[in-house]
């Protein structure tokens, strides 16, 4: 079993019908997919993994031998109680935002980390432009409810991590299990070190290494826009005692004011179709959202949407 890998060039051609039907089965049956020839120069990728892994040596490495982690891990060992680690993740990570300070010290860094922002940003609005013309909605419906409205609100966030090998890789993840709280995610992750899995029907699957493709899924947000129809997938990061990890994860999310609730034409239809709704989405404010994920972002999404709708 492998993620949906998906050509999105063929969105112009011949094989339009096809390839919309395969990011439909993708957001439908997967919540991840691969994005091959998706139009991000691959100059580009090549600088940005330049950099990232530059920026890591210089700016980060040595902080991270002194990290939480390091230390609950050296402790735990040291115990040799047989317990896992359960609270941290073997992770080094900075998150990049349009008005946040950026590392200055990596030459090249910001300007290709900016270019590539930029780029990123232009695809999530066409994988969401198709995920609207899948759904039945009216075109730009997603990207208009993650910018509150009309204008440039939506939050595009880029976080840049990495997983350092991990001499004690059975003692603790990478990352813990999750979902992701907001709209679209777009990861450029590792040609190489493998560690990304998804829980396919009951099963950790990997998220298989393809050199410069990019990684799609959707987070809770267009789970409850879609009403349920595409699903945000509980996903994680595994250490390994060898390689280090890189993986950047752009996300588009609404702004923190914005409203979010099932577009109405999908409940209307699902009412229709006599579909029995599982899962009721309440409507809510996305910053109430992030409230109550901030707090249970390691468990499971359903309390957040019931606890959000109760605010
Ligand atoms: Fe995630």
């Amino acid at each position: 079993m492998a993620i949906p890998v998906i050509d999105f060039s063929k969105l112009n051609g011949e094989e339009r019908a096809k390839t919309m039907a395969r990011i439909a089965n993708g957001c439908e049956e997967w919540g991840f997919f691969q994005l091959v020839n998706h139009g991000i120069p691959e100059e580009l990728l090549e600088r940005v993994k330049k950099v990232c892994s530059e920026f890591y040596k210089l700016e980060r490495e040595e902080g991270f031998k002194d990290s939480r982690p390091i230390r609950l891990l050296n402790e735990l060992v040291e115990k040799k109680s047989g317990e896992k680690l359960e609270n941290v993740d073997w992770e080094d990570v900075i998150t990049l935002v349009d008005d946040n300070e950026w590392p200055s010290k990596t030459p090249g860094f910001k300007e290709t980390m900016a270019e590539y922002r930029k780029e990123l940003k232009k695809l999530a609005e066409k994988v969401m432009e198709v995920m609207d013309e899948n759904l039945g909605l009216p075109k730009g419906y997603i990207k208009k409810a993650f910018n509150d409205g009309e204008g440039d609100n939506a939050f595009f966030g880029t976080k840049v991590s990495h997983y350092p090998p991990c001499p004690h890789s059975e003692l603790l993840n990478g990352l813990r299990a999750h979902t992701d709280a907001g709209g679209v995610i777009l990861l450029f992750q590792d040609d190489k070190v493998k560690g990304l899995q998804i829980l396919k029907d009951g099963e950790w699957i990997d998220v298989q290494p393809l050199p410069n493709s990019i990684v799609i899924n959707t987070g809770d947000q267009i789970e409850v826009l879609s009403n349920g129809k595409y699903k945000s997938v509980l996903h994680r990061v595994m250490t390994s005692p060898d390689g280090n990890r890189r993986s950047i994860a752009s996300f588009y999310n609404p702004p923190l004011k914005a409203t979010i609730a099932p577009a109405p034409q999908l409940v209307e239809k699902a009412n229709q179709d006599d579909l029995e709704i599982v899962q009721a989405y309440p409507k809510f404010v996305f910053g109430d959202y992030m409230s109550v994920y901030a707090e249970q972002k390691f468990l499971p999404k359903e309390p957040r949407f019931h606890a959000v709708g109760a605010m």
